[in-house]
């Protein structure tokens, strides 16, 4: 955005519109402050009382006039409603070919995971000019990660997934934020995304190879943790259902309703199986609450989704667009929903 104005830099895709929507906002609000106050003192002055006797002739009212002032503020209102809707679609909606990356909010820090498995915390590196979705949670209380130059802000929220995209446009090294007041080092808890080139990123990726990817990583807590006894040794089920394919299906529970299979889904399923058992399965699977860590689970979602990738797209779902795939995406990468 323009540079005389107190803003953040602009270095995302959808940052400028956010910026143009604000201060369409702030202009509006600039003209009827004036206007309104301008009037009211033009009023004060214009028909001031000017003798102590003086009564004022009555009002009968004007439908023209009652009419026009509602109509008009409804369109005006309604011009902000549709512009602010569609860049809260744009922003919330998620993310086909994206790079993925775990986050985990904890007092006071961020862990990031790449699906590489290279692991951060309070750095984040992305390339420029790719969509990078972030898949958040908290282990403790709510925190808010808040990256001003992408002019995005979102929760993380004990118990559930959060997530929120963006496509970063200028390489540099940008400033994030905790925005949500979480406890005595709040302030600190913050750090610095670096947008890099796609070719540097490649470099810094492959210099940083040393974790194992959270699809790994989950895989090996599939065997450690049991779930091999019931859901078979290649998740092609047993006792349990199939977790082949499961990522992005619609399994049918119990009470004849279907959900769609998220990571949010899974997490839930993992900690309270008993909240929606798929259909033909008896309620037998244990619960794992208090037994995984936020970041262990995050490991296992990524390992079930990528036995999604392996499979073709089920049927309740699009085939991706045939927009070309980036090439720094990685392999471990599921499609978008
Ligand atoms: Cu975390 Cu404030």
């Amino acid at each position: 955005m323009q540079s005389w104005l107190p803003f953040p830099e602009s270095a995302s895709t959808l940052s400028s519109e956010v910026d143009a929507l604000y201060l369409y906002l702030c202009g509006v609000t600039l003209f009827f402050t004036l206007l309104i106050y301008g009037v009211v003192i033009y009023f004060v002055i214009r028909y001031r009382r000017r003798n102590p006797s003086e009564i004022p002739r009555p009002i009968e009212g004007s439908i023209k006039l009652e009419t026009l002032w509602s109509v008009i503020p409804l369109l005006i209102s309604m011009t902000m409603f549709v512009w602010g809707a569609k860049v809260y679609f744009a922003q919330y909606r998620p993310a086909k070919n994206a790079l993925e990356v775990y986050v985990v909010g904890k007092q006071w820090m961020w862990k990031f995971q790449h699906a590489t498995g290279q692991r951060e915390i309070n750095e984040l590196h992305v390339p420029v000019g790719q969509r990078v979705k972030l898949i958040m949670t908290t282990e403790d209380v709510i925190h808010d990660l808040f990256f001003p130059e992408f002019r995005i802000k979102v929760d993380v929220v004990p118990g559930k997934y959060t997530t929120q995209w963006f496509e970063a446009t200028k390489p540099g090294r940008y400033h994030f934020f905790c925005a949500e007041y979480c406890g005595m080092n709040h302030s600190g808890m913050r750090g610095y995304i670096e947008v890099m080139e796609p070719t540097e990123y490649e470099n810094w990726l492959s210099g940083n190879a040393n974790g194992t990817s959270p699809a790994a990583a989950g895989r090996n807590l599939y065997e450690s943790l049991g779930c091999v006894s019931c859901h078979g040794a290649n998740a092609e089920g047993g006792r349990g259902p199939a977790l082949m394919g499961l990522y992005g299906s619609k399994p049918v529970l119990n009470n004849g309703q279907s959900v769609l299979a998220d990571e949010g889904y899974i997490r839930e399923s993992i900690l309270n199986p008993q909240a929606k058992v798929v259909t033909g399965f008896g309620p037998i699977m244990p619960a794992f609450q208090g037994q995984v860590s936020e970041e262990q689970l995050l490991q296992v979602v990524a390992y079930l989704k990528s036995l999604s990738t392996a499979k073709p797209a089920t049927a309740t779902e699009k085939p991706p667009p045939a927009s070309a795939q980036p090439s720094a995406t990685p392999k471990a990468s599921p499609k978008g929903k």
